[in-house]
């Protein structure tokens, strides 16, 4: 069985919109409509969860049933990512029945050109890694600044990618690797790779796309309304 676990348990400060950005309308249709919508239509996915902001829980609930929806299941999103995800595999666990090898593609609800291709080379990168994660390699050149003010180091930029979502990993290792945590690194390693790699776990590449946004400020919306009328006219 593959789950899709869907954070949408953030408040998208950065994009200073009256409503959190994964409900800003793109094409017509709110983004974690589409986001869902992906997944939702992925023969390889038998069930979406949505971790939501307990504030919006009601108004996503409606949301679902006005598109149609319903199979949908809805948790509680938490303080940070983590915890929204940590209340996503309960979900799953306590509604679904899911063992603890179950897959689960993790992916931002802010993401909503997530691919076929995508979803698919996460679930078969599984046979080979613990956590997989989909990326692209960064095109600017990244330096490295403990301050803000100067620069200490230079990574070699055919070695630098950018991280995206979906990542995947089976519900119990990421309880486990969460348990082995600090309080500290909970709250402060949102990106579930770094959490594995600090547990000694491989992380692998799969090939993110450059559609793959993450909308976070307002400018990612005019990128976004752009990629989605292309997609719309294909
Ligand atoms: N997220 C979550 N639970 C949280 C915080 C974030 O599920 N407590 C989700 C967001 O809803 C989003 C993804 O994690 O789909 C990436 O978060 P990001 O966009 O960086 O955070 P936001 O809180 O949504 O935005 P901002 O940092 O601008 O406030």
């Amino acid at each position: 069985m593959a789950i899709a676990g869907i954070v949408a348990g953030g408040s998208g400060s950065r994009m200073g919109s009256a409503k959190p950005k994964q409900f800003i309308e793109l094409c017509g249709r709110p983004v974690i409509i589409h986001t869902v919508g992906a997944f939702l239509k992925n023969p390889l996915i038998d069930h979406v969860i949505i971790g939501i902001n307990p504030e919006w829980y009601d108004y996503t609930k409606e949301l679902l049933q006005n598109y149609g929806m319903t199979q949908v299941k809805l948790t509680k999103g938490g303080s940070d990512r983590n915890e929204t995800l940590l209340n996503i595999i309960r979900c799953a666990k306590e509604e679904l029945s899911c063992a603890d090898d179950e897959i689960i593609l993790t992916h931002d609800a802010v993401r909503p050109f997530v691919s076929e291709k995508m979803i698919s080379d996460s679930i078969e990168a599984l046979q080979k890694y613990r956590i997989v994660t989909a990326a692209i390699p960064a095109t600017d050149t990244i330096i490295i600044s403990a301050d803000g003010e100067e620069a200490s180091d230079f990574p070699v930029r055919s070695t630098v990618y950018q991280v995206q979502t979906p990542q995947s990993f089976r519900l119990g290792d990421f309880t486990g690797v969460l348990s082995q945590a600090s309080r500290q690194e909970r709250q402060t390693v949102t990106d579930a790779c770094k959490l594995f790699h600090l547990r000694g776990y491989a992380v692998g590449l799969v090939e993110g796309d450059r559609r793959n946004i993450k909308i976070t400020y307002p400018s990612d919306m005019t990128i976004a309304q752009a990629i989605c009328e292309t997609e719309e006219k294909q």
